[in-house]
């Protein structure tokens, strides 16, 4: 009996304490309670100052930028919601983060966000050769790498992807983006944030997306970085919205607002975007980030009159968080009080940007592991991926009489300012990427066996001096095939690098004139941030690999494609313009009144040097008859369109079949072809395989007014591959 009030007592006595205990814990830091209930519970405890804190975000240690070199945040406030961490490693964050844990009332983690734009420290092909490569679950590799090493170094929020639709290549930042086309850049944003973000954000090496940047920032006006854009609804549902809902619908937890003023409303005080589009029509959850002073420059750009109005104006448009100007630290509170941004809208910010906190497990995991490098940078499965991705992402765009792949026993002469170089190779926004880990085409062809590589630099990217013209032809002429190395520095695109011109600085044109005349076949390798004007590169030379900027692993993938051990699977995600006089151009484009001969440029071809969607390969495929399982159908029927391609050369490769959809009569009219799907097969040689093309009426068929309504019209369509064109009719 004794035994049995003793046992009560201290059963009570225990759960009493472990009552205590719960009570003690306040709801938001029990993890067993819903994200929605803990933000609940912190919002209702948190002061109007602290909330403000949360929408704003400095920096942390060196910005690297030289776009945004900025004064040094010396003395961080701890309640700080967010910080770019300029970090190699986790110590500096983990420091920052002990502060905002231990020395702040509520305890609330900072979110450290950096642009882990294409790798970390392995660096990869720059986005615009990602696309090229047709293969979203490469890319998608490619980000989990990124994310990795990015997670381990403290970061749990990347600044990418940037899923930009540009079309004038003279913009630097189209090196950032998919290319040009809406669907391929839609499939790329999903992939992209699906693979940064995994399926549960808590996870170690799941890291948030941002999409940016929201949204029409690649429609630049001549090509020139941070000037207004013209586009109409109609466009922007058109051409510059669908990747952006793309990635919304993969569950990107965020997105950044764009600096282009959108035909009179600056993108980052855009209220239809970020709040009725983005918020309302999209039901986004997430949060709006700024771009860098993107609040501030509302004043610049004519909207606010001083940086308290540009708060007030980004805020109540929908803009969540302040990238770096620290105005809404500075006027929100002011601006809540004299009722100019209502209290409601305040909350709703500092709402989504808590949970994600929440949603990313701070508040449990507030802290990163310090891991020594080389357990989590530059790792042999990571090299292997940016070697893949740098394969599969490079274009064959000539190859006359074969001249690649290169013969056994062969001797080359590399030539060019490209040809030693490792820096140029990384590309622009390298994270913390370095040359010194960068693998040259000298040293990837050199470690090739079978092959005697000889070299000279022939001249520099740009200038005059053509001193070392002389030393180059004599290289070419005891070779027995030329490699010249030709392209941009990797400063020449990304931000603020805008160029009146794509063609190669004319140094580098005439040194390949030059070598031609040593009379050996030429193969010109590219290296660029953008497409290229080659109109005095492209005829001259035997063959052309655009070999983009292929990040770490780029001379052993060009070793790997040009001794024919790859065969080359890339195609153009951008037009290569004829000259820069074409510009803007892009394959769908609308039709002209006068189809044909009129209107046509005087001086010049109309059409381009090279195609969306073209690229060869060692191979060759030949494409059976498109067929489909009904060509008249209702809007409820799928049909399927199939097409056989086999692989008639000697050599194992990967093709993709891009399907495309054209309706020829519509209320709004429709651009000559759009691209609908695409799919990248490896078909062994001699083998054959089928490629099917479920249609879905409203998916594929239907096209958006310019409030973003849905609508689908019976009659004719056309499904385009290659040059085949199949009519179906969608029945009244
Ligand atoms: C760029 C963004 C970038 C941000 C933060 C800006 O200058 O436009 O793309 O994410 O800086 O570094």
């Amino acid at each position: 009996m004794k035994r049995i009030f003793f046992l009560s007592l201290i059963l009570a006595l225990a759960l009493t304490a472990d009552a205590k205990k719960k009570q003690s814990v306040p709801p938001y830091k029990d993890p067993s309670l819903s994200v929605e209930t803990r933000v609940v519970d912190l919002m209702s405890r948190m002061t109007l100052h602290e909330k403000i804190a949360q929408l704003n975000q400095y920096t942390l240690g060196r910005n690297d930028n030289v776009n945004n070199i900025d004064e040094v945040v010396s003395k961080i406030p701890s309640e700080v919601g967010s910080l770019i961490y300029f970090g190699d490693g986790a110590d500096l964050r983990n420091a920052m983060q002990k502060k905002a844990m231990e020395e702040t009332r509520l305890g609330i983690p900072i979110l450290f966000g950096f642009d882990v734009i294409h790798g970390f420290r392995t660096v990869y092909p720059i986005p615009l050769a990602l696309g090229a490569s047709w293969n979203p679950e490469l890319a998608g590799e490619a980000c989990r790498v990124a994310a990795q090493e990015a997670y381990d170094a403290g970061i749990n929020w990347t600044f990418s992807p940037m899923v930009d639709i540009a079309r004038d290549a003279r913009w630097g930042r189209i090196a950032e983006g998919y290319g040009e086309d809406p669907y391929l850049t839609s499939v790329f944003s999903a992939a992209s944030v699906k693979a940064y973000q995994g399926d549960d954000l808590s996870q170690p090496y799941n890291i948030a997306a941002c999409l940016k940047h929201y949204v029409g920032y690649g429609a630049s006006e001549a090509g020139r970085d941070y000037v207004p854009t013209e586009i109409s609804r109609q466009t922007l549902w058109d051409t510059y919205l669908p990747s952006f809902e793309a990635g919304v619908r993969a569950g990107a937890a965020t997105l950044m607002s764009s600096f282009n003023n959108i035909s009179g409303i600056p993108g980052s005080a855009n209220h239809y975007t970020m709040t009725e589009v983005l918020k309302e029509k999209w039901g986004h959850d997430g949060f709006v980030v700024a771009d860098w002073n993107a609040v501030v420059q509302l004043v610049n750009q004519g909207m606010a009159k001083d940086g308290k109005e540009a708060a007030m104006y980004a805020i109540n448009a929908g803009l969540d968080m302040d990238m770096v100007d620290n105005l809404y630290m500075e006027h929100l509170e002011a601006l809540v009080n004299e009722g100019k941004v209502p209290m409601e809208r305040v909350n709703d910010a500092v709402r989504r940007v808590l949970t994600l906190k929440f949603r990313l497990g701070l508040f449990e995991n507030p802290y990163t592991e310090e891991k020594p490098e080389n357990e989590r940078i530059l790792l042999p499965a990571s090299l292997e991926v940016a070697e893949r991705a740098a394969l599969e992402s490079m274009v064959l765009l000539k190859n006359e009489n074969n001249v690649l792949p290169l013969k056994s026993g062969q001797k080359i002469a590399l030539i060019g300012p490209l040809a030693r170089n490792q820096e140029d190779l990384l590309g622009s926004w390298f994270g913390r990427g370095r040359a010194e880990d960068v693998i040259s085409i000298f040293d990837g062809l050199s470690e090739e066996s079978g092959i005697a590589v000889s070299y000279a630099a022939g001249c520099d990217f740009d200038g005059d001096d053509k001193s070392g013209f002389q030393e180059a032809v004599n290289v070419a002429s005891q070779a027995d095939v030329v490699v010249l190395c030709l392209g941009e520095k990797r400063k020449w695109s990304g931000e603020n690098a805008s160029r009146s011109t794509i063609a190669l600085p004319s140094i580098q044109e005439e040194l390949l004139a030059e070598i031609v005349k040593a009379g050996k076949p030429v193969v010109v390798l590219l290296s660029n941030g953008r497409s290229l004007d080659l109109t005095r590169i492209s005829p001259a030379a035997d063959a052309v690999l655009e070999i983009w900027q292929p990040g770490v692993m780029g001379g052993k993938a060009v070793a790997g494609i040009l001794t024919g051990k790859y065969n080359p699977s890339g195609r153009l995600n951008v037009t290569f313009p004829y000259t820069t006089g074409q510009i803007p151009v892009y394959y769908n484009h609308r039709e002209s009144g006068r189809r044909g001969s009129q209107g046509l440029y005087q001086d010049i071809p109309s059409t381009p040097m090279y195609e969306f969607g073209y690229g060869l390969s060692y191979t060759t495929y030949d494409y059976g008859e498109v067929t489909v399982s009904a060509d008249r159908f209702t809007a409820e029927d799928r049909i399927t369109a199939k097409v056989t391609v086999t692989n008639s050369g000697e050599m194992d490769g990967k093709e993709t079949v891009q399907w495309y959809i054209c309706d020829p009569y519509s209320t709004i009219t429709r651009p000559v072809k759009e691209l609908k799907f695409f799919e990248k097969k490896l078909i062994p040689a001699g083998d054959s395989h089928t490629f099917e093309f479920e249609i879905d009426p409203m998916r594929d068929l239907s096209f958006v007014n310019g409030e973003g309504e849905r609508f689908l019209e019976p009659g004719d369509y056309y499904i385009i591959v290659k040059d085949q064109k199949v009519k179906i009719t969608l029945a009244d």
